[in-house]
């Protein structure tokens, strides 16, 4: 299969959701419907020119599946965010490069389930593309959301939010939790943490124990203490699916052995053939100086990436032969490790030969 690709698409509309967010709908040709196919939960990777320098960020989808012809993405102004705040700027009739749909935070719709969703700030996006799909193509399914931010004037996609209520009054629960606006309801007021879950799940306010998914998406404190109350919770690990971004300054996973080989540490001016899309090209690498993505630019081969930081996946590749060591690692899964899967943006080479293998998944 083919690396993913950008695609120009154009901008059918804007929507300002609160005073630094806004939805961005993008307009879906007929002929790029099947490459746009998306599953509820994934996201889409923009790129743009900034400044001069070619940036690209990932935003979660928050389009119903129902949704053909467009697909919307909601984009939060970060403090000293620069794609954040370019975003801010973007009008219909503009044009911009947009990735195809990615990510592994999905909900495949089809049967009957009991979804719980936990989303802090612009967190809420995806777990909005994932009850409006559930809630609109699996009629007994329920969908329970906990929503968390500063204060109302915070709160993203409101109207929608309160649609769903509306339309689902026996299906869908909305819980807000707000920690700088005083709620009538106690219990609703301060920061979604794990105290926060523990004491709504015995209250009997959220059941997690009796969900049969519960997605949690929001800044990564909030993702490792609501993980945390779930296991706490005797929740069992495999209902729970979480997403990561942006993760809290500091965090540093271990690196990770990428085949299983020792590591031998910095290989200066290690060859690298790259795969990709049926082709192959050699690059040399000085694992002290350069991952293989960075090597890889200044040799002008544009490799498929968003994050650079070992999160989203968009760098997957599978090492064919020699070894690598990855700097971070938080996106693959233990099975895609020990089938040889790395991250570009993460690798350095540990042997003098190494081959990756783009195309393969
Ligand atoms: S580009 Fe996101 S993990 Fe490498």
């Amino acid at each position: 299969m083919a690396a993913p690709r950008f695609h120009t698409l154009e901008i059918a509309a804007v929507r300002n959701e609160t005073p630094d967010a806004v939805a961005i709908s993008f307009a879906i040709p007929e002929d790029l419907s099947d490459t746009f196919a998306f599953v509820p939960g994934q996201y889409l990777t923009l790129r743009a020119d900034i400044g001069g320098e070619d940036m690209r960020r990932s935003y979660s989808i928050c389009s119903p599946l129902n949704e053909t012809s467009r697909r919307t993405v909601g984009v939060k102004r970060i403090e000293d965010g620069r794609f954040s705040s370019f975003a801010q700027t973007l009008k219909q009739g503009d044009r911009i490069e947009v990735m195809p749909p990615q990510g592994r935070f999905t909900a495949q719709i089809g049967g009957e389930h009991d979804y719980l969703l936990l989303a802090a700030g612009s967190g809420i996006t995806p777990c909005l593309s994932i009850a409006k799909s559930v809630l609109a193509g699996e009629p007994d399914s329920t969908v329970t959301l906990l929503y968390a931010n500063r204060n109302s004037s915070s709160v993203m996609f409101r109207d929608d939010l309160n649609d769903l209520k509306d339309r689902y009054t026996t299906r869908f629960t909305l819980l807000h939790v707000m920690d700088e606006e005083v709620q009538d309801v106690e219990i609703m007021n301060g920061r979604l943490d794990a105290e926060k879950l523990e004491n709504l799940a015995n209250l009997g306010v959220i059941d997690p124990k009796a969900a049969d998914a519960i997605y949690i998406c929001g800044p990564e404190p909030m993702i490792l203490s609501a993980s945390a109350a779930m296991t706490t919770l005797g929740v069992d690990q495999n209902k729970i699916k979480f997403e990561l971004f942006t993760p809290a300054p500091g965090a540093k996973p271990a690196p990770a052995k990428t085949n299983g080989t020792p590591v031998n540490g910095a290989k200066h001016g290690a060859s690298v053939e790259i795969i990709l899309d049926g082709a192959r090209r050699t690059i040399e690498v000085d694992a002290a100086q350069d991952t293989v993505l960075t090597a890889a630019m200044k040799a002008g081969l544009d490799l498929p990436y968003s994050c650079a930081g070992g999160m989203c996946c968009t760098c997957r590749c599978r090492i064919v032969e020699g070894a690598a060591t990855m700097d971070e690692n938080f996106s693959l899964e233990p099975w895609e490790i020990e089938a040889g899967f790395t991250l570009s943006c993460q690798a350095r080479p540990d042997t003098d030969r190494l081959v990756l293998d783009f195309d393969a998944q």
